[in-house]
């Protein structure tokens, strides 16, 4: 798990800083030196997330932002540079990945509890796409109580987390997993990364179809990425006593639902956002990935999906890309 070219880190480095104007500026700022609990890690990866385009226009001074410098950035991956006071099993050389803020810089400090082992053979361009959505999919996983033979509905499955999720869920042993997209064209994708079967929503009604394919009697888990309308037709094609957990609202955050069928099933209905968890329960979550879901990284059973990977230099054709919308997948960017 060490990495020999580990070295002592310098006073600065290239980071890039948001707050000063439309895009990300790269600059030299000063390495993070961690604290009690803390890990630094010597960051070889980022990759993108669909919050960095609105931090960055919330930041904008030029155009109404409050003007406050960050360096920016979520999910990273590298090796452990150096280890704080009483910051756990750590040590120098460790191969690391993780989701924390000021992930786009070239070294990243993080509560040594939050740190997820990265297997020696995943390259960082690739292992820096997978915290956020191997600790949200797993935790709300964990929220719905899944457990091996059950089966998942994935709203919104072509997602960066949601393609993660398809892939989680079937490792994790559950019998059928089924997926939605807007996008006839993307069925093969979901295919590709282990849906059973496919739900194109505007093609076909979603509640009909999963209870059609569940022998009338709903799935047991729906991970909702969706929200609106989808979140609503997926409460009745949910099995009694099963668990809808919402993720994300990429419809938007408004959703109209029948009462019926909620009442009627014995629907068991969670929230989740873990931007906004308790550091102690975050502890927890990313411990709960150690047992199944990393061995599942290392058999190479859960794999991101990237759409390009660039030198950080050429950071502003990567917030291109994101305002284009266009990306498939994660935008990375190597240190
Ligand atoms: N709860 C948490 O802790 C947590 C953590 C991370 C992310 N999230 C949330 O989870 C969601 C997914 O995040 P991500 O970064 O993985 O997203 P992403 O990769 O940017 O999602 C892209 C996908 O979203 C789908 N989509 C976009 N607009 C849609 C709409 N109006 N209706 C239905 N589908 C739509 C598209 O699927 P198709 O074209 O195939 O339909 C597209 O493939 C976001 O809402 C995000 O905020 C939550």
């Amino acid at each position: 798990m060490s990495d020999s070219t580990s070295t002592t880190p310098p006073e600065k480095m290239k980071a890039l800083v948001g707050g000063r104007g439309k895009d990300w500026v790269l600059d030299d700022v000063t390495v993070p030196e961690p604290g009690t609990g803390e890990v630094l890690v010597r960051n070889r990866a980022a990759s993108t997330n669909n919050a960095d385009l609105p931090m960055l226009a919330e930041a904008d001074p030029t155009n109404g932002g409050h003007g406050k410098e960050f360096v920016a950035g979520f999910e990273y991956a590298g090796e452990i540079a150096a280890v704080g006071d009483n910051a756990g099993e750590w040590s120098v050389g460790d191969l690391v990945m993780g989701s924390v803020p000021s992930a786009f810089a070239e070294y990243v400090v993080a509560d040594h509890r939050f740190v997820q082992p990265r297997p020696t053979d995943l390259d960082p361009a690739v292992a820096c796409a997978l915290p956020t959505g191997l600790l949200t999919e797993h935790g709300a996983l964990t929220t719905a109580g899944f457990t091996s033979g059950q089966s998942v509905l994935s709203t919104g499955a072509t997602s960066g987390i949601g393609l993660i999720g398809v892939q989680m869920a079937k490792a994790l042993g559950a019998s059928t997993v089924i997926a939605t997209t807007r996008s006839a064209a993307k069925q093969e994708l979901l295919k590709s990364v282990g849906a059973d079967i496919v739900i194109v929503t505007g093609d076909e009604d979603l509640t009909e179809t999963v209870l059609s394919v569940t022998d009338g009697r709903g799935v047991d888990v729906v991970l909702d990425h969706v929200a609106g309308q989808t979140f609503a037709d997926s409460l009745p094609a949910t099995a009694e006593d099963g668990h809808v957990v919402n993720i994300g609202r990429l419809a938007g955050p408004q959703s109209t639902i029948d009462l019926d069928a909620l009442s009627y099933r014995h629907l068991n209905v969670h929230g989740v956002s873990f931007g906004f968890t308790r550091d102690w329960e975050m502890a927890d979550i990313i411990a709960g990935l150690l047992p199944e879901v990393i061995p599942a990284v290392t058999r190479g059973e859960i794999r991101p999906k990237i759409d390009q990977t660039l030198p950080v230099t050429d950071f502003l054709l990567v917030a291109e890309r994101l305002r284009s919308g266009d990306a498939q997948g994660k935008v990375v960017m190597t240190f």
